[in-house]
């Protein structure tokens, strides 16, 4: 197994399984923080919350086919591993898997991990491969790399909550932890996708953010929910936005409509957001709670 200074890569199961087999024999605690490469400071967040809730922090890299639909971007998402892995060292990851397809999926492979419900609403509705496709291959790694706790950034809230069904149900036996969302300086939230925006369209992206923020303070303040939402769709369009596939608020722990016209006094609340700008889907989300 290749061995940089502080940083062990790995690229078959079988490397993975000595990896956490000798830490657990060392008696340490793994944290694991699963990405698909192209890393900035949020994907180097969820690596030092994992070191602050266990012995060793363990990632991985793979652009996982089984979440991208045909017409998606799985051909041009970014990659860059090498640089990638020389983040994960500064950061204090001591081991990275970085399996092929093959090695993921073996020749013949047939079998999913499909979670009912939550993944079938939001994202799912638009994407409606995703979350199988992230609960298959989440599934895996956790089953190669065994760690005590994984950590999720809540950017995707939604892939964070269905993971966390998934473990519970199939009793995985893995702490599962949120990390906040990594924001740059005008408020937009870090993705390995924001790469794809051209310099008019970075400057258009931070809208999503800006009108995300002031949604939340509306709901937070008793303004109607659809009339708030609403607003918010329009101004996503006005500020350049292609379209907006859903300004939704809902429930924080189960994202299920509130059922009223506003949020309950007292109750937590997510408000979560997709649109489109040119070429590049944006996603974002933000909880509130009703005044
Ligand atoms: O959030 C991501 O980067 C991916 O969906 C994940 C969890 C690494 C699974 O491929």
């Amino acid at each position: 197994m290749p061995k940089r200074t502080g940083l062990v890569v790995a690229r078959t199961r079988r490397e993975a399984r000595d990896w956490h087999k000798s830490q657990h024999a060392a008696g340490k605690r793994i944290a694991f923080a699963p990405t698909m490469g192209a890393l900035h400071d949020g994907h180097v967040s969820l690596i030092k919350i994992g070191l602050e809730k266990a012995d060793a922090a363990a990632s991985s890299i793979f652009v996982n086919p089984t979440q991208f639909a045909a017409h998606e971007d799985l051909a041009t998402y970014p990659r860059a591993e090498e640089n990638d892995l020389q983040k994960l060292e500064a950061a204090g990851c001591s081991f990275c898997y970085c399996p092929s397809p093959a090695e993921m999926y073996p020749a013949g492979d047939s079998t999913r991990v499909m979670v009912k419900d939550l993944a079938h609403i939001l994202e799912g509705e638009v994407r409606p491969h995703f979350f199988e496709g992230v609960a298959s291959v989440v599934s895996r790694l956790f089953l190669h790399l065994r760690p005590d706790v994984a950590v999720f950034g809540e950017k995707d809230y939604q892939q964070l909550l269905v993971i966390k069904r998934m473990t519970h149900d199939l009793g995985f036996g893995i702490e599962i932890v949120g990390g906040p969302t990594k924001r740059e300086a005008d408020g937009l939230a870090m993705s390995s996708r924001n790469a794809y925006l051209n310099a008019e369209e970075r400057a258009q992206a931070v809208a999503v953010s800006r009108v995300m923020f002031t949604t939340a303070a509306k709901l937070e303040g008793g303004e109607p929910i659809r009339a708030a939402t609403d607003a918010a769709k329009a101004e996503l369009l006005a500020a350049g936005y292609a379209s907006a596939d859903y300004v939704e608020a809902r429930r924080a722990d189960t994202l299920a409509p509130f059922g009223a016209e506003t949020c309950p006094v007292g109750t937590s609340g997510r408000l979560l957001v997709a649109a489109r700008l040119g070429k590049t889907r944006l996603i974002d989300n933000v909880g509130f709670v009703r005044r």
